[in-house]
Parts: C-alpha cells; sequence; structure tokens
C-alpha cells in the first residue's frame, strides 16, 4: 500500500476527514508533513470547492493524526465506496480510529446553524451502500454502536471543558447533489433524524468493516429546506462551515490533548 510509503516514518493512529468548508482545522496541525492527494494513488481528488484534497500528517494537542482536508463524495461520480481505497490505505498504515466530520442541514429548531452535533447514529437514506457487490461474510457488518461509544463520551467531556455547546442526533445520509425538498425534510423528521448530509454514513459503514472506532461530527451549516423558509445553498453551507471551524479546532485540540 502506497500511504505508508510516504508517511516518512510517522505512525498516527488516528486520522480526522474534513468536511466542507472545515479545511482551516489543518491550522491546529503541528509539524505538519503535507501530501496532496494527487501524489497518494487511490485518494480521490475532490472536485467541489470548499474541499482541498492535501493529507496533512502532523501533531494535534500533541497526537499525532492524519488530517485528510477534503472527500470525495458519492454523489460525485455514482460510487458509495468512492473512499474505499482511502481508509483501506488508513488501516494498512496503522489508523485505528477514525474521526469524520461533515456540513450538514438540522432537522430541529433546538440545534440551529452553527452548532456543532455529535452524530450518535445514522440513518442511509441513499439507497446506496458502499459495500454492495463486496463478497465474503465480512460485508455483513453490525451497525449497533457504529459512532464509538467511548469516543463520544471522550468528545462529549471535551466540549464540556472547551464550553462548546455540543448538540447530538441522529445524520440522515442523503445522495444530493441537489439539497432536500421540504417534503423529504418533513419525512426525515418523522424518522427521527436530527439533521440530513451529504456524507459520512459510508465512510462509518467502511470503517467499521474495517474494525476502525468510528466518531463523527456535524457542522450544522444551516436548517433544512422549508423550515422556517430554509432555502440552503453551497455557498450558505461554505459561509456557515468556515464560521463554525474555529469550535471544531478547539474541540479536536482538546480531544486530543485528554487522549494523551
Ligand atoms: N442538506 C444536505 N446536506 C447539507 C445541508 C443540507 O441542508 N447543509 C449542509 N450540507
Amino acid at each position: 500500500m502506497t500511504l505508508i510509503s510516504k508517511l516518512q516514518g510517522r505512525t498516527p493512529k488516528h486520522a480526522i476527514i474534513l468536511g466542507s468548508a472545515l479545511g482551516s482545522v489543518v491550522d491546529a496541525v503541528s509539524d505538519a508533513l503535507v501530501i496532496p492527494y494527487g501524489e497518494l494513488p487511490g485518494f480521490p481528488v475532490p472536485k467541489i470547492s470548499g474541499h482541498a484534497g492535501k493529507l496533512h500528517v502532523g501533531k494535534i494537542g500533541g497526537v499525532e493524526v492524519a488530517v485528510l482536508a477534503g472527500r470525495a463524495h458519492p454523489y460525485e461520480s455514482g460510487n458509495a465506496a468512492v473512499m474505499r481505497s482511502v481508509l483501506d490505505q488508513l488501516k494498512a498504515a496503522g489508523i485505528e480510529t477514525l474521526i469524520l466530520t461533515n456540513a450538514a442541514g438540522s432537522l430541529k429548531l433546538s440545534i440551529p446553524a452553527g452548532s456543532l452535533m455529535l452524530i450518535t447514529d445514522h440513518i442511509n437514506y441513499s439507497g446506496m451502500n458502499p459495500l454492495i457487490g463486496q463478497h465474503g461474510d465480512e460485508n455483513f457488518v453490525p451497525m449497533t454502536d457504529a459512532y464509538d461509544p467511548k469516543l463520544r463520551k471522550a468528545f462529549l467531556t471535551a466540549a464540556k471543558k472547551e464550553k462548546i455547546a455540543v448538540k447530538q442526533g441522529v445524520y440522515v445520509w442523503f445522495s444530493g447533489p441537489s439539497f432536500e425538498t421540504p417534503a423529504e425534510i418533513k419525512m426525515a423528521q418523522v424518522i427521527g433524524g436530527s439533521a440530513v448530509g451529504m456524507s459520512t454514513a459510508p465512510e462509518t459503514i467502511m470503517a467499521r468493516r474495517l474494525g476502525l472506532k468510528v466518531a463523527a461530527l456535524s457542522v450544522i451549516t444551516n436548517l433544512g429546506a422549508g423550515i422556517k423558509g430554509a432555502s440552503p445553498s453551497h455557498e450558505e453551507t461554505k459561509r456557515e462551515g468556515e464560521k463554525a471551524a474555529s469550535n471544531m479546532k478547539r474541540l479536536l485540540t482538546r480531544f486530543f490533548k485528554d487522549l494523551k
């Protein structure tokens, strides 16, 4: 596997994937080795704005981490497993914990724009699954506690220490790239969702298949379509994501400091 050969002897056990407009979180990485995805075979170069496409390997809060600034989304190609090679290579390089971040639309007035939401569970409403077509019993991945309870607890503790009001909720994966209709948002509320987004769930499924521990955090950039007249846009996602990035940076730094 090619990622290991590029790490220059560094051995991070934790990886973070940064979602839309959260790229500035890499400012929290010290002593970074930066590798553009283009130099990493199997790393899909993101084609949408707000995703840099660079791997930063360095320290956050004194702990060695691999930070992926930008992801490719299933909606860019129709391939739900677009991040498979990346996750396989992270696993082969010794990664044990995967922290996923994303931008999401809220389904609840109690989770307003600007909030951070710790994902407790997800609903796959995309009609896709990244493991379709894979063979072998290991693909019957249990998804109970997919979002690791111990990691969740650690994030809540870190949030308390940093006085960041982290919400918790269920993430509903819609394929995108079009935003949801108001009727779809109403349905997502009824089926038990707290937020909607276009990523993360397929990565969690593949990561759990590999035995990685997963935690995931959403930056709420807007209310879902139709709630109080909301009409989400990519511009709004990027703008609000950038605003919330400093809280995400602080939360991750505290999480890793405490881990040490
Ligand atoms: N829907 C889906 N994905 C999103 C949204 C949304 O409202 N906001 C940010 N990402």
